[in-house]
């Protein structure tokens, strides 16, 4: 049984007179009942399809998805490329999730998670990229950042962590930083996880109850709830900023947590010509869940 808090309830209205119940028949993706056992369906919102990924496909699909990644992988050892992958989105878009089945089956050695924390007071002091470029690829290596240098685009304005300048000064110096990335080899794939606004309350809802979840849920996800116009926002004017020719961005709608992983998988793998690419377990991304930037606003 459920009660929000009383942080939470106050953004759940009509709520919170009842309680509810979460179903973990499927506990990778646990979904909210009403009292009634009627599915709390959320993440129908502007969503392109009428069902979700059955679990039986998602398995056979992620697969061989991941035998494909492991291919990628051998590929960047064999020729010394780097590769740099950032996940990005609103809190709860589903970003952790998806980089847990990315790296899933791929070799630890060669394939890195980077999440990192509040700056210290000493990176405070820093160039702002410069705690990220000591994350950065050698040859032979994929980098996942869960969130990124895109922090001061988003959480950091909407926050108050950052002066009005250093956000300026971001949004010059983002695509400039990225040309060099770029102009140096190193493969750069910047994915957007879009999730819609109630999905987004259901899912601090089950973070809050489902005991595997509760670390997922800080502070800050309370608080955007409030700040959803000026995430929107801030998420507008980093499109228009950064999402460049030579590094676009790629929106993954993400409502449906296990179309978004299959597909932004497949948009990765769409973008690199290794070596025994499978083209028929690859393909084309689903242009009704994945898709550039201007195509795709939520
Ligand atoms: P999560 O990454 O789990 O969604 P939060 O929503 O708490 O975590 O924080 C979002 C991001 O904001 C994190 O990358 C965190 O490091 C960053 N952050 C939190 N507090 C500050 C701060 N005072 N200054 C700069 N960045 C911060
Ligand atoms: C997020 O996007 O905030 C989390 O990483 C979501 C998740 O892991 O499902």
């Amino acid at each position: 049984m459920l009660d929000p808090s009383p942080d939470l309830a106050a953004h759940f209205p009509e709520l919170q007179d009842q309680r509810l119940v979460v179903d973990y028949e499927d506990a990778d993706d646990p979904v909210l009942l009403r009292p009634d056992g009627s599915p709390i369906d959320t993440w129908r919102e502007n969503y392109p399809y009428s069902t979700r990924m059955p679990r039986e496909e998602y398995e056979v699909v992620k697969r061989s998805l991941q035998i494909e990644l492991l291919k990628l992988q051998y590929w960047i050892k064999d020729t010394g490329g780097r590769v740099v992958i950032l996940f990005e989105g609103r809190d709860a878009a589903g970003k952790g999730g998806t980089i847990k089945r990315f790296t899933e089956h791929l070799d630890p050695r060669g394939a890195r998670a980077v999440a990192l924390g509040k700056p210290t007071e000493r990176e405070r002091g820093e160039w702002y990229f410069q705690r990220y470029v000591n994350h950065l690829p050698t040859e032979g290596e994929i980098v996942l950042f869960d969130r990124s240098w895109y922090n001061r685009a988003g959480v950091e304005p909407v926050m108050g962590y950052c002066t009005d300048e250093q956000y300026e000064r971001f949004m010059r110096q983002a695509p400039l930083f990225e040309r060099m990335l770029v102009d140096d080899g190193i493969v750069l794939v910047k994915l957007w996880f879009s999730v819609s606004k109630s999905e987004q309350r259901t899912r601090f809802l089950i973070r809050q109850v489902d005991p595997v979840r509760q670390w997922k849920l800080s502070a800050n996800d309370v608080k955007s709830l409030d700040r959803w116009d000026a995430y929107t926002e801030a998420k507008v004017k980093m499109f228009r900023a950064t999402d460049t020719e030579i590094a676009p961005w790629t929106v993954v709608k993400s409502n449906d947590k296990k179309r978004a992983r299959v597909e932004a998988m497949r948009s990765v793998l769409a973008r690199v010509d290794y070596a025994d690419k499978d083209e028929d377990v690859v393909g084309e991304p689903d242009l009704k869940v994945v898709g550039a930037a201007a195509t795709l606003l939520e």
